[in-house]
């Protein structure tokens, strides 16, 4: 099999595009990695992995020898006739996306009629659109395009590319899209073959409905805490119906990351800019803000005043299972209680290095016992499988107070309780 697979290039070697380069590898491709990041390609080639994404770093491994990783395009040019594009597309300070990176990737195109870009990176619609029109201004009509949306999770990222729940196909009906489809057919998954506008147009819907369904969660949990309902029955409830789905019913203290922050505020703007007044994802991002503050709110009520309080958070990753801080929750929350004038101390299994680059001013502890010790009142921000089954007798020792806000619903109450520990979670009775 692995003679017959096409070779490929990924150009963005982050989450997405490591991700897709290892598991293309895997299905047998040999694949051309490049990276604007002259540091991460040095690290790679010496075996090593940047980012933390679980069994990755054994996928890649496993496959060293199809992965080939360089910081010019020359030898995915030479080697490969689809070019993955995975380059971030973070947010402009506008809101709107920043295709800088991949405008990049467009500028350093040679003339060619045997090559594709195959847009993995998240991109507003229209953006396939007006690339190939810059393209065929520079005499370059003869690259093919095709959008192929990303939908992978961070901490299963690996599980995603090889499970996908479908692949989605945007081209003009020409051989880069039956390519694309034909690399991923070993996979199986149900395919979605449609223009490039609607795939550009799934991803961001799929992530702006993903969003809302989890502020309209939030929002019943704030209503149930008025109401002495409990948002975990009701979501229960809820999810059992086969049109609603138990999925993103989880309240908490808001989404994070930098997938959906970015894209609904993309999504928004874009709606914004050519005429329509997407109000309903307007109220989606305005919850998921106030949602992050909420526990500010909880802790004073509990405590009063927070000026001098010492407040444990536990996990800053913006989820588990992966060290990615951007967009995380922990980020707000951590300056609203800095400002008020709490002495913060955190843990984090696995994204400490990163936390410690955007929040330089906290106190990490080595354990999450070490970051209880003399707390007033904890925070458990991400649920990290290590913070479910604390020993909580020994917790209630530890701290100072005994209030332990439960941002993600996820600790077992009952278990606390008995400890002596003051539970509260969010929307819960
Ligand atoms: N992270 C996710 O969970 C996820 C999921 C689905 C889709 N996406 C989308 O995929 C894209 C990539 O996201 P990510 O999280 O992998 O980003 P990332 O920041 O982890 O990785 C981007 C990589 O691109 C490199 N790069 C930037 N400019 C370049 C250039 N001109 N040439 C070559 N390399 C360049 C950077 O050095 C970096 O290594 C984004 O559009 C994102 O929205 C991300």
């Amino acid at each position: 099999m692995t003679s017959q697979r096409e070779s490929i290039g990924v150009i963005g070697t982050g989450y997405v595009g490591l991700v897709t380069a290892a598991g293309f590898a895997e299905l047998g491709s040999h694949v051309h990695c490049v990276d604007v990041d002259a540091e991460k390609i040095a690290r790679l080639n010496r075996g090593e992995v940047p980012i933390y994404e679980p069994g990755l770093e054994e996928l890649l491994a496993r496959n060293s020898e199809r992965l080939h990783f360089a910081t010019d395009l020359s030898g995915a040019l030479e080697h490969a006739r689809l070019l993955f594009v995975a380059v971030g597309t973070p947010p402009t300070h506008a809101g709107d996306a920043d295709l800088s990176a991949v405008h990049q990737v467009v500028d350093s195109m040679p003339a060619s009629d045997g090559h594709a870009l195959v847009m993995k990176s998240t991109v507003p619609c229209g953006t396939g659109a007006s690339i190939r029109r810059i393209l065929r201004e520079r005499g370059k009509d003869a690259f093919a395009y095709v959008s192929c949306p990303e939908f992978l999770k961070e901490g299963s990222a690996v599980r995603d590319f090889l499970h996908p729940d479908r692949v989605v196909v945007g081209d003009a009906g020409d051989w880069a899209g039956d390519a694309v489809v034909g690399l991923y057919e070993p996979l199986g998954a149900p395919l979605v073959r449609t223009d490039v506008a609607s795939a550009e147009m799934i991803k961001l819907a799929a992530n702006a409905f993903l969003a809302t369904k989890i502020s309209f969660i939030n929002e019943i949990a704030n209503v149930c805490e008025a109401l002495g309902a409990d948002v975990v029955e009701v979501a229960r409830g809820m999810g059992l119906d086969e049109r609603i789905g138990p999925k993103f019913l989880q309240a908490g203290i808001g989404y994070g990351g930098s997938c959906f922050t970015k894209d609904v505020s993309a999504l928004k703007l874009l709606a914004g800019n050519s005429g329509y007044h997407f109000q309903l994802l307007n109220a989606v991002i305005e919850v998921n803000e106030l949602q992050k503050r909420r526990v500010v709110s909880k802790l004073q009520r509990h405590l009063g005043e927070l000026a001098g309080r010492r407040v444990a958070l536990l996990g800053l990753a913006f989820k588990p299972n992966t060290d990615d801080m951007r967009g995380a929750s922990s980020l707000i929350l951590a300056a609203r209680l800095r400002s008020e004038g709490a002495h913060v101390c955190a843990y984090d299994p696995i994204a400490e290095e990163q936390a410690r680059a955007l929040m330089p001013e906290l106190d990490y502890a080595s354990g999450p016992m070490e970051a209880l010790a003399g707390a007033d009142a904890a925070v458990l921000v991400t649920e990290w499988p290590q913070f479910l089954d604390l020993d909580w007798p020994e917790v209630a020792r530890t701290m100072r107070g005994n209030l332990v806000i439960d941002g993600r619903n996820a600790l077992p109450a009952r278990d606390l309780q008995a400890a002596g520990l003051a539970y509260e979670g969010i929307g819960r009775r």
